[in-house]
């Protein structure tokens, strides 16, 4: 049988395969984050399409951490009962669910928060506007609200969290030496960027015991001038283990919507699998099981990785917002390779709000390729 489609575990995580949904924000939720019918229709086409793990979009842990309309809340225990919605439609598909944990930082949308905020004061680099630093009282509280969620994904009976740390939201702007230039304890060396994520990871864990799968999406370099380095990057990975992490998705690049972790133009199988370089330094830094994402379109492609030990675990997105059912058309042998063109006319800056997490393409497509 295809590597792909042999069942494996993150920490005690059964899967069916080791084929993932890589978190993809749905912008399916009304102002206060409440999901819409539309979340679970789409949570129950991904099961059903064969993929071995969900990671649900991003979820914002804290109302001053929405990035933008639409995203669903975790922040309140009002939001059990529909959360718990979805994870029971996932498991009645036969699917295996983890919820994305966020706060958007500095990276909130105008009409979502009335200010952003960041380690440091922060303007220019392509924002809205400019963020001011957070006060050691909000830091506090915001540990404990990433806590807080992480009993409520529990509580709502999904089978997992990923703490994001990426694409330059919260905790990816904490690690950054580009935005964190504090000089208290939560700045300073890579030390002492990564202590945000450190209490983070024990507030989570503390709320989830010490059984529950915690992951972590990882941007381990921000891909921009005086950023994150790789180098830095496999420092951290190297302590993930150490703060009872039991996986870890590879990811880079700086921005949510970003040209270096969204690339565009994957027509080749040279162009796959973008991140890598990253995996086989993490490869070397940990012994967690690794979760790779960016660009992966071919099913050679992916078996090759995992044969060659790069990773444990094949995630995307865009591919599966081309096709949901993706996973059982490979392992079927309808077709080896996904049809989404990379062209990124998904993401909802380019979309108009409300139609994220819906291919536009589809129209204007014939018969899926078949090689
Ligand atoms: C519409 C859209 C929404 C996304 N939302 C998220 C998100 O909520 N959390 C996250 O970690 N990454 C998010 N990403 C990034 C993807 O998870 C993934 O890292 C990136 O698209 C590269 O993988 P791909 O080549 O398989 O698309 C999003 C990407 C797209 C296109
Ligand atoms: S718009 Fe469609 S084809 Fe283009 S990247 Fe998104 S899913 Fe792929």
């Amino acid at each position: 049988m295809n590597i792909l489609f042999t069942p494996a575990k993150i920490g005690n995580l059964e899967l069916q395969n080791r084929l993932v949904r890589s978190a993809t924000a749905e912008c399916m939720a009304d102002d206060d984050g409440n999901p819409k019918p539309e979340l679970e229709n789409l949570y129950r086409q991904l099961a059903k399409g064969g993929v071995g793990l969900i990671i649900t979009g991003h979820m914002y842990v804290h109302p001053s951490g929405q990035a933008h309309k639409g995203m669903t809340g975790i922040y309140k225990d009002d939001q059990i009962p529909s959360l718990k919605k979805l994870a029971d439609a996932i498991h009645q598909e036969g699917g295996r669910v983890v919820v994305q944990i966020n706060h958007g930082g500095m990276q909130c949308e105008e009409g979502t928060v009335a200010d952003t905020i960041a380690p440091s004061h922060i303007e220019g680099l392509d924002l809205e506007r400019p963020a001011r630093e957070i006060t050691l009282d909000e830091i506090d509280e915001l540990i404990e609200a990433y806590g807080e969620a992480a009993r409520r994904v529990k509580e709502a009976g999904f089978d997992g969290v990923q703490i994001h740390a990426a694409h330059g939201y919260l905790i990816g702007e904490f690690l950054s030496p580009l935005i964190n230039h504090r000089t208290d304890q939560w700045g300073g060396d890579t030390n002492r960027r990564m202590q945000f994520l450190k209490n983070v990871s024990e507030s989570v864990r503390e709320k989830i015991g010490p059984t529950f799968p915690m992951l972590i999406k990882l941007g381990m370099m921000d891909g921009v001038d005086e950023g994150l380095s790789a180098a830095e990057g496999t420092e951290i990975v190297a302590e993930l283990a150490g703060m009872s992490f039991d996986g870890i998705e590879i990811s880079g690049g700086f921005g949510g919507g970003g040209s270096y972790n969204i690339k565009k133009g994957i027509r080749s199988e040279d162009r796959e699998a973008y991140f890598l370089p990253l995996a086989e330094k993490a490869r070397k830094a940990t012994d967690l099981p690794i979760i790779l994402v960016g660009g992966f379109r071919s099913l050679p492609v992916m078996e090759r990785v995992l044969k060659d030990g790069q990773a444990d675990f094949i995630s995307m997105c865009r591919p599966l917002i081309s096709e949901p059912d993706l996973p059982r058309r490979l392992r079927e042998g309808v077709q080896i390779k996904s049809r989404c063109l990379s062209s990124n006319n998904c993401w909802p800056e380019e979309n108009g709000d409300g139609i994220a997490c819906k291919c536009p393409h589809d129209k204007v497509k014939s018969e899926p390729a078949t090689s």
